[in-house]
C-alpha cells in the first residue's frame, strides 16, 4: 500500500480537555510518523483560509469562531494508506455517530467541537500540510 501524508489538527476543545498527549500517543500506536508538529493559536483569518471550501456552509462562522478560540496542535502525518486509516481512527464527523474507541467518540462533544480535523483526500492532505508547514520543516 502506498505511503501517504495527511494533516491532523487537534482542535481547541481537545486542547482545553488536555488530551493532546493521548491523541498523539494513539496516532503513534497506529503507526503514523510525525513529520512536523506545532502548537499555535489560529487567527480568525487563518481559520477562514483553512476552511475556505466550507465558506458557503451555514456552520462556517461558528466553525471559524471555534477554531480560533484557543490553541490547536497541527500535525503532519505519514503512513501507508494514511488518509483512510486516519479517518478510521478519528471516526465520523459527528461524535454521536462515531464508532466506539475512535478519537471523536472518546474526546469529541458535538459535530462542531469534534476534537480532531482530518483531511478528506490525499490531494487535500498535501494542500493542508502546505498551509501550515514549509517543506524544509518536515522530516
Ligand atoms: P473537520 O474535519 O474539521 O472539517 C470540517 C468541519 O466542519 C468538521 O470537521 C466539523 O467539525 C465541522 N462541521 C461539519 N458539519 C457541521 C455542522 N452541521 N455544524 C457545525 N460544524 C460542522
Amino acid at each position: 500500500m502506498a505511503t501517504q501524508r495527511t494533516l491532523c489538527i487537534i482542535k481547541p476543545d481537545a486542547v482545553e480537555k488536555r488530551v493532546q498527549g493521548a491523541i498523539l500517543q494513539r496516532l503513534l500506536e497506529e503507526g503514523f510518523q510525525i513529520l512536523g508538529m506545532r502548537q499555535k493559536r489560529l487567527s480568525r483569518t487563518e481559520a477562514e483560509g483553512f476552511y475556505e471550501v466550507h465558506k458557503e456552509r451555514p456552520f462556517f462562522d461558528e466553525l471559524c469562531t471555534f477554531m480560533s478560540r484557543g490553541p490547536v496542535v497541527v500535525v503532519a502525518l505519514e503512513r501507508d494508506d494514511a488518509v483512510a486509516h486516519y479517518r478510521k481512527v478519528i471516526g465520523a464527523t459527528n461524535p454521536a455517530d462515531a464508532d466506539e474507541g475512535t478519537i471523536r467518540k472518546l474526546y469529541g462533544g458535538s459535530v462542531g467541537e469534534n476534537a480532531a480535523h482530518g483531511s478528506d483526500s490525499e490531494e487535500n492532505g498535501l494542500k493542508e500540510i502546505a498551509y501550515f508547514f514549509a517543506g524544509h520543516e518536515l522530516l
